[in-house]
């Protein structure tokens, strides 16, 4: 097994032009804002040894309601943020291998010192292996039809511990 570290990269990381080549090959391209969010910022974990990238998880902050064209939830005026995961792939070479896995936990992690309540993702229902690795890990989840999708799932993690 290649040895491996989970680390955020940012911009101006040595080899930042890896993450971008990886976008490219495996996730339609990176492009620092996502269209359509309002977006407060966004994180690039990145599954890494000295030689290949293995594996990348990517999540934006944004308030929790206007995804869905809602108000935003607020708590004494105060707009309330989830952190929501746009890109999650892991080399085909590399499976199986409990990256994917790791990439979450450090995603969570990452999410909960960032101020955001809750992690989330959505999935489209071809997206078997996710579907399986979040619910092993305790994610809640809910049904969603969205576009041609008719059964796709929207996975959630609470972050805020109870009094927060
Ligand atoms: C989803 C994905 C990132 C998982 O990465 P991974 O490193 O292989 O996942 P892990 O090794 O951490 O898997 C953890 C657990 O998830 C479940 N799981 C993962 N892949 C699975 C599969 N193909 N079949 C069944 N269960 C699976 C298992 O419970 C696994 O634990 P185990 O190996 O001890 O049984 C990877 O399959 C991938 O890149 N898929 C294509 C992209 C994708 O679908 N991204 C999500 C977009 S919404």
């Amino acid at each position: 097994m290649e040895k491996y570290e989970i680390s955020e990269w940012v911009a101006d990381h040595p080899r930042w032009s890896e993450i971008v080549d990886f976008f490219d090959q495996h996730q339609s391209g990176f492009s620092e804002f996502i269209d359509g969010y309002d977006q407060r910022d966004s994180r690039v974990l990145v599954a890494h040894s000295n030689r290949v990238i293995l594996g990348v998880l990517r999540f934006i902050v944004i308030p929790i309601g206007p995804e869905d064209n809602l108000p935003a939830v607020k708590v004494n005026g105060k707009e309330l943020l989830q952190a929501k995961v746009m890109n999650f792939f892991v080399s085909p070479e590399f499976r199986r291998k409990r990256i994917g896995m790791n990439l979450q936990e450090k995603a969570i992690e990452l999410a909960r010192t960032s101020h955001c309540r809750q992690l989330a993702s959505f999935s489209y229902s071809q997206n078997r292996e996710n579907h399986a690795l979040k619910l092993r890990m305790g994610f809640t989840v809910r049904p969603e039809t969205r576009g041609s999708e008719r059964h796709g799932l929207y996975f959630l993690m609470p972050l805020a511990s109870s009094g927060e």
